[in-house]
């Protein structure tokens, strides 16, 4: 069977999609792994109640300097090391909200996926061109959902994409576009992007779960 650890660090949604996909009997892959560097991240709780295997790697407390990117690195191979222990096939970050170095990237070549609830584009470029012909910014980092509201965009959405070094960026595996509505506050159109990415994540993981068995 296709084996998954997801990654998260929060509600955990969806990591919900995925677990009722694969209960329906239409994801062709298990959830075997759910990691957080958060104690109280609500996802551990949904995978606990499946009876999941979960791990908590708390991030260090961060000293200054070198000594910081230190502790950094021996984080990530802390959450490399209990990760790999479970084989995964595929390394889903689904709300993960830490930047991942080589230093956890190489212990999953080409097998780690990452969720981003706004369009990116093939290139790593600045802008984005969606369907309707519309030249947008491709927004990156934590807080892209409000940027999109506040910029005033008429569209947004979602994407998802392989991991490299370079944050939110790398090989593009599905996408899908949502408009802004006028009066949409960050949280309403967070909800509607939500939707498509659960549909987007179970597509996704299916696919590459079937070309692995095929
Ligand atoms: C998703 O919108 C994802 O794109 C972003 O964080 C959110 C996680 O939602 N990186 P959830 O924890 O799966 O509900």
């Amino acid at each position: 069977m296709y084996a998954i650890a997801v990654l998260l660090s929060g509600a955990g949604s969806n990591l919900q999609a995925l677990l009722d996909a694969e209960a329906a009997g239409t994801l062709g892959a298990q959830v075997t792994l759910v990691v957080s560097e958060r104690a109280d991240a609500y996802g551990l709780q949904r995978a606990l109640t499946r009876g999941l295997a979960v791990a908590h790697v708390p991030l260090p407390p961060a000293p200054r300097g070198p000594a910081r990117d230190a502790a950094r690195a021996a984080w990530e191979l802390r959450l490399a090391a209990v990760t790999a222990a479970f084989t995964p096939d595929l390394v889903v970050l689904a709300g993960f909200m830490r930047v991942l170095s080589p230093a956890f990237l190489n212990w999953f070549p080409g097998r780690v996926i990452n969720q981003h609830p706004a369009l990116l584009p093939a290139d790593g470029g600045a802008t984005y061109t969606t369907s309707a012909g519309l030249v947008i910014p491709a927004l990156r980092g934590a807080h892209v959902v409000a940027e999109a509201v506040h910029l005033g965009l008429p569209v947004s959405g979602c994407t998802i994409h392989r991991v490299t070094p370079r944050v939110d960026d790398g090989p593009i595996l599905a996408r899908a576009e949502v408009p802004v509505l006028p009066d949409d506050t960050p949280a309403s159109l967070h909800e509607r992007i939500k939707v498509e990415e659960h549909r987007l994540i179970v597509e996704v993981v299916a696919s590459l779960a079937l070309r692995q068995g095929s």
